[in-house]
């Protein structure tokens, strides 16, 4: 199992392998030991879905050394690539035998017993409410396996048609899931020792899930209503849009002490006339009342974003303003990506592209700019005490792995057992990457 792209394609992945856990399948560290190969795709910018065929092309010669060697080798191409491409993936790459959408993995053991018999095919319905609903439940040595930290998704698709965006495509319509199945899922998690989890969905802010009477809960009542549950200690929720950043929402960042203060945001630009070009439904202005109604709400809150620059048309005041904005918010970390036009979107119909040359000026001084407001902020945490959710065990001897509450990586030396605790550690250096620190003896907190 490979998996490109977000958060919810690292969720699908984990979904299909415990769907398949069932079918006899477990996980290889490598293709080389596989019968079968899944890569779950990402489709969001043309270099993602070209890494994909130069993988299959890779796959398709070890699957000819292996026929020659009379042993069988199944290839799936899952994901958004397989959704927006379908049977074009068969054609394109002759080796492929399944492709599958982000909305129907859950046919998978049905689509490779056909395959076992020689069929090729492709199946890229959207059926969300099934898939959910037939998904094996992971056991508890599978959640075990995958760590402290969990993500859950409680929504998917995307009615916003951002204009330079395939995911209203690839992933179809906003579907929340019913809150009860949430919080069986979360419960479930936290069960078997997850102590943080991460609600995810394309648009998670856009939260409507129904409870038991059919009414539908916005993404705070949601988180309330999670904080709740023994043994968690940690909420977060991402991708979220502007628009949809209401002011219940905000107030819970002040209200809720498991809702961890980092907000991914992502605003793609300072200037109001490409936010419009790019449909986003809201100005540069709206964005900075929001960081500041969440700061108001939460002192400490981080910001995180994701930016795109060289949208078709833009200008070097654009620009500039893009760099007024991140200035004017100061951000603890980033995406920034350069545009690049994506098949039946809006944006890519359009004739004032940017030269590529331009482009990657733009987002040098732009990386170099927030990569400066990172380092400023990690280092603004040196000498500070923060609670650290233990992860893993660190790359050194002695040393264990966990994540502040604004997601800073940070190592401390301590014992594995702490792993999946909350402690308190004072943080003495900032590195390029992560921080270290020590970990401060006394009342363990949340
Ligand atoms: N749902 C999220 C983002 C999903 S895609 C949101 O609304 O922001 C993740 C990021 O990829 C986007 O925030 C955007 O910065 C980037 N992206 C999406 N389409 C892109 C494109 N065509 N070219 C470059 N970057 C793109
Ligand atoms: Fe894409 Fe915009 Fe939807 Fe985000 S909100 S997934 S960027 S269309
Ligand atoms: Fe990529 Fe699909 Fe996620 S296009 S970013 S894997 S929703």
């Amino acid at each position: 199992m490979k998996s490109f792209g977000c958060q919810m394609n690292v969720y699908d992945a984990a979904r299909m392998t415990d769907l398949l856990a069932g079918e006899g399948y477990g996980e290889t560290a490598s293709e080389e030991d596989a019968d079968l190969v899944i890569l779950n795709t990402c489709h969001i910018r043309e270099r993602a879905a070209e890494k994909i065929y130069s993988e299959l092309g890779k796959l398709a010669v070890l699957k000819r050394e292996r026929a020659e060697a009379g042993r069988d080798f199944k290839i799936v191409v899952a994901g958004c690539v397989a959704q927006a491409e379908g049977e074009l993936v068969l054609r394109r790459q002759k080796a492929v035998d399944v492709v599958v959408g982000p909305q129907s993995y859950q046919h998978l053991p049905r689509l490779l017993r056909r395959a076992a018999e020689g069929a090729r095919l492709t199946d890229t319905d959207f059926a969300v409410e099934e898939k959910f609903r037939d998904l094996p439940k992971p056991t508890r040595a599978q959640i075990a396996a995958r760590g402290v930290s969990a993500f859950v998704t409680v929504q998917e698709g995307c009615d916003k048609f951002c204009s330079f965006c395939v995911v209203p495509y690839t992933r179809g319509a906003e579907v929340s899931r019913d809150v009860a199945q949430v919080v069986t899922e979360t419960k479930r998690l936290v069960d078997a020792g997850v102590r943080e989890i991460t609600l995810i969905g394309q648009n998670v802010n856009a939260y409507r899930g129904e409870d038991s009477l059919g009414d539908p809960w916005p993404l705070e009542r949601l988180l309330e209503h999670l904080s709740d549950i023994d043994g968690l200690e940690r909420l977060r929720y991402t991708t979220s849009h502007p628009v949809d950043m209401t002011q219940g929402l905000i107030d819970a960042h002040g209200a809720l002490p498991k809702l961890m203060p980092f907000v991914h945001l992502p605003v793609q630009s300072g200037s109001d006339r490409v936010l419009k070009a790019m449909n986003r439904r809201h100005s540069a202005q709206d964005y900075l009342d929001i960081v500041a109604r969440l700061r108001a709400a939460r002192p400490d809150v981080a910001l995180s974003s994701d930016f795109i620059v060289g949208f078709p048309g833009e200008t070097d005041a654009d620009f500039e303003e893009t760099l007024a904005l991140i200035r004017a918010v100061g951000f603890a970390s980033t995406f920034s990506f350069k545009y690049s036009p994506r098949p039946g979107t809006p944006g890519a119909e359009r004739e004032d592209h940017i030269a590529d040359e331009i482009m990657r000026e733009r987002l040098a001084i732009l990386q170099g700019l927030v990569e400066t407001q990172r380092q400023a902020f990690n280092t603004a945490t040196v000498g500070r005490v923060v609670n650290i959710l233990f992860e893993k065990r660190g790359r050194h001897d002695g040393q264990i792995a966990g994540k502040s509450p604004y997601m800073q990586p940070v190592h401390v030396f301590g014992p594995p057992e702490l792993v999946g605790r909350v402690l308190p550690a004072k943080i003495t250096a900032a590195g390029s990457n992560s921080l270290s620190g020590e970990i401060v003896q006394g009342q363990e907190q949340g």
